[in-house]
């Protein structure tokens, strides 16, 4: 690991592996065993790294231009399998400075052996940690970007919560929160697929009480809100997460809602 980034860790990893630090968080991932990673391997991480998906929708677009436009290291949350914001970052500006992390040590590990053999890309390193514990000290990290990085966080309002914390706590006095969220308003469809698939309903989703608006969210984290525009509206699919492959089996249409934010700490 690399400065300026191996200078804001506030605690040793629990190992490090070709320079990439492992902080033992795969119980807060998401579930991704061999064949997710036949399916990365057979050109999904290629397609993902090059795709121009945020470069053409015009509010993900405005999230990417400020990225580059302010020019300061950026740590991408919750990376995925698509790596968020990361690659179109990379794709305007090549030597800008980004970290991609992920709670998953298999989604780290496949993106390091990606990149090694098919990108000649630098400046970009990784690492795995939990969004519920960030391995960061207090006022230290200038930007996080995401795509729908918190909406995938599990322990449903209180791991909102927790996460919005913890990027709130490392980030530095005016660092930003560049993220596209997601809104899940089409419940009745969701539980139906719960129901269907015998699995348990995620924690919150179809309780009697309304679950906050991510603007609540952020507003109630103490973040002020630069900007926040209509992303898309659509429906889940099976690339999605195991909600979207499953509703996609069942041929239950989920509806997805989400925005993009530019959220400033001060
Ligand atoms: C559907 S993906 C999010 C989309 C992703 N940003 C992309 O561009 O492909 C969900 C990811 O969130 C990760 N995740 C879930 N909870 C997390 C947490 N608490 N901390 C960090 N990553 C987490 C999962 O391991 C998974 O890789």
């Amino acid at each position: 690991m690399n400065k300026p980034f191996s200078d804001w860790f506030s605690r040793p990893p629990a190992h490090c592996h070709d320079g990439v630090y492992y902080f033992d968080s795969d119980r807060d991932a998401d579930y991704f065993d061999e064949s997710n990673v036949a399916i990365w391997r057979d050109g999904r991480m290629k397609r993902n790294f090059h795709s121009d998906f945020f470069l053409n929708n015009p509010a993900s677009r405005r999230l990417v231009d400020h990225i580059v436009g302010q020019g300061v290291p950026v740590v991408e949350i919750a990376c995925g399998p698509g790596m968020g914001l990361t690659p179109s970052v990379k794709r305007l500006a090549p030597d800008h400075v980004c970290l991609a992390t992920d709670a998953s040590a298999l989604v780290i590990e496949e993106w390091k052996r990606y990149l090694d053999e098919n990108e000649a890309v630098g400046n970009l390193e990784l690492a795995q940690f939990s969004l519920m514990d960030i391995p960061f000290r207090d006022h230290t990290v200038p930007a996080y970007s995401s795509y729908i990085g918190l909406s995938s966080t599990r322990s449903g309002e209180e791991g909102h919560e927790r996460a919005l914390r913890e990027i709130y706590r490392t980030l530095m006095q005016n660092g930003f929160l560049y993220t596209v969220e997601t809104t899940w308003t089409d419940t009745e469809a969701m539980l139906r697929v719960f129901r269907e698939t015998g699995k348990t309903p995620w924690s919150g989703l179809g309780s009697d009480h309304c679950a906050p608006t991510w603007r609540e969210r952020f507003l109630h984290t103490g973040f002020e809100i630069l900007s926040e525009e209509i992303f898309e509206s659509r429906t889940l699919t099976a690339d999605d997460n195991e909600l979207g492959e499953a509703s996609e089996q069942l041929g239950i249409e989920i509806g997805v809602f989400s925005k993009a934010y530019i959220l400033q700490k001060h």
